[in-house]
């Protein structure tokens, strides 16, 4: 499965040189507002020197296009695949009904166009959207299908933090590749020995001398990164997978395993004209994580083809910023505090379930896997787990493997309760939506399971190392509403009644023959000031003036005018 490892090493080497300070760093373009379009394709991209490597890309030749996205707003998505073959897109991170999810089951035909609408229900964060099939999944990323979703909301518009994007809010991309000797990417591979930002090997990016945001998502088929900047320059955590912290967290190192996201402020204030590293500092990884000297718990144990492998164990760059003049309104400072954070009320639990992750190969192979859970390998046909819709559940993940596992569920961001019985790091103290597990450790989270139940469609939970994950380190579950079950009527103008209007304060909305409906009130500039489930509305806190009512039923959305008058 290893081609010559010297032409390999010499390769590695000669790049790092030859193209160094060369390569501006790639920034995909951004697509944003109601309508959503991405076109799923094949193409060539040049990786290294001589043959062009073919490559699959959502809007262009390699990654997505990231999509800035607002927090309430009803977006209606088409995804057209003209890849030659099925596959299918999720919504990494997004709360959005299993239908709407993209999981294995939603396949997008070859030629055919899949169109969700659903609404953005998120906390301002970062998320990614990459294709799910069974099987497929490690071969279509690591191809190139990935991009980012930028979610906003007025809780983070409130914060004097960077937000434009490509000015001084910046997506990272991390990602590692195997290629072979023909330059292309090989699939299932242990020896991912070429590392990129934004699909660009050893990538420059124009800085600003300000506080700058960077977006950062390990993207990697199986690689943890121990992110770090050179001369060990203190970085700032401001978000994990799900939403922003209570406040930022000085760091110099920060674990990032595949699928999970963070946001970073850097503060290159007064630092015009210098250059700074990021850097993975894998010396630094303890061994049973993918991308340490070992990957195994003990040095005995082997994983075929990960040594030799120059970037196991060793420290590496990732990009260079190239820091320049600031830009004319520049966040200069650190906010001291962020937001409001209320994890989910331990007193509200009705039901618990534990997770244990083994291997199926037996002692010095055992990292070989494949790797399961509860002793079982995924099968499409069946459902792992129930969850009544409306429950509040704990999750205990237990890994009995020598390697550490990054698990992630669908639907829903979840607190981490404690690792091995400890209370998390401050930086895993807010949203997350996968947590690395180490080898012998235990973790438990807590989650609620609300909004969408579907009892044909699973949601899924996976190991984010998409070769395990392929290899059938996969679950799935059902979410199931015991109550009752609804109609999909179409929803007219005319059937949405609002009253009083104008108003002093309470309204009234009644939707003929519709019980279940989502009311969002914007002010007139279009902020968002308040998202319920009730169908009494109170606005006699809102000053007097016109407000927009959206009603969102049946993934239908009946927008109208409310006047508040003293
Ligand atoms: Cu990022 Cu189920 O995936
Ligand atoms: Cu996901
Ligand atoms: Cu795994």
């Amino acid at each position: 499965m290893r081609k010559l490892i010297t032409i390999k090493i010499i390769g590695f080497l000669l790049m790092t040189s030859a193209v160094l300070a060369q390569n501006q760093l790639l920034i995909p373009p951004s697509l944003s507002g109601t309508n959503i379009n991405l076109t799923l394709q094949n193409g060539t991209h040049q990786f290294l020197s001589g043959t062009p490597t073919n490559t699959m890309g959502a809007n262009g030749n390699i990654l997505g296009p990231t999509l800035i996205l607002n927090k309430g707003d009803l977006v209606n998505f088409s995804v057209n695949n003209q890849l030659g073959e099925n596959t299918t897109i999720h919504w990494h991170g997004l709360h959005v009904a299993p239908e709407n999810d993209g999981g294995p089951h939603t396949v997008i035909a070859d030629n055919t166009t899949w169109q969700p609408t659903f609404e953005i229900m998120d906390r301002a964060a970062t998320y990614w959207y990459h294709p799910h099939l069974h099987h497929k999944t490690d071969e279509h990323v690591t191809k190139g299908i990935a991009g980012l979703i930028i979610v906003k909301d007025s809780d983070e518009a409130a914060l004097a933090l960077p937000r434009t994007y490509g000015v001084d809010d910046f997506p990272l991309v991390i990602q590692t590749k195997d290629f072979d000797a023909n330059n292309q990417v090989m699939v299932h591979s242990n020896g991912d020995d070429v590392a990129m930002v934004n699909a660009t090997i050893n990538g420059t990016l124009p800085t600003p001398a300000q506080v700058v945001r960077c977006r950062v998502l390990n993207g990697s088929s199986q690689r943890i990164f121990n992110l770090g900047l050179s001369g060990n320059q203190t970085f700032y955590q401001i978000a994990s997978d799900g939403g922003l912290l209570a406040a930022p967290i000085a760091l110099t190192r920060l674990k990032l395993a595949p699928g999970e996201r963070a946001e970073i402020l850097i503060d290159f204030s007064n630092m015009n004209g210098q250059t700074v590293q990021l850097k993975s500092y894998a010396s630094e990884l303890p061994n049973g994580n993918y991308g340490a000297t070992y990957p195994g718990m003990g040095q005995g144990m082997t994983l075929t083809g990960y040594n030799p492998n120059p970037l196991n164990g060793a420290n590496f760059d990732l990009m260079t910023f190239n820091i320049g003049t600031s830009t004319a309104n520049p966040i200069t400072s650190i906010p001291t505090t962020l937001v409001t954070v209320n994890p989910i009320p331990q007193a509200t639990v009705t039901n618990t379930r534990t997770i244990t992750f083994t291997s199926s190969s037996m002692g010095m192979n055992a990292l070989n896997g494949d790797f399961l859970f509860n002793n079982q390998t995924f099968d499409m046909g069946v459902v792992n787990q129930t969850v009544i819709l409306g429950s509040t559940e704990i999750w205990t993940l237990t890994n009995q493997s020598p390697i550490a596992h990054p698990f992630h569920i669908h639907d829903v961001q979840f607190n981490i309760l404690d690792r091995g019985g400890v209370a998390p790091a401050a930086n895993e103290q807010g949203w997350k939506d996968v947590v690395l597990v180490n080898p012998m450790e235990t973790v438990r989270f807590i989650a609620k399971f609300e909004d969408f139940a579907n009892d044909t469609i699973p949601y899924m939970y996976h190991c984010h190392m998409l070769v395990h994950e392929d290899g059938g380190m996969m679950g799935q579950f059902i979410v199931t509403d015991t109550s009752t079950v609804n109609t999909a009527t179409i929803i007219t103008t005319e059937q949405v009644a609002i009253f009083p209007n104008p108003t002093n304060g309470m309204v009234t909305i009644n939707i003929n023959g519709v019980d279940n409906f989502k009311v969002n009130v914007y002010g007139i500039d279009g902020k968002l000031l308040m998202e319920t489930m009730n169908k009494e509305v109170d606005l006699t806190t809102f000053p007097q003036g016109f407000y927009v009512f959206k009603i969102i039923a049946n993934q239908q959305v009946v927008t109208k005018q409310v006047v508040k008058v003293e």
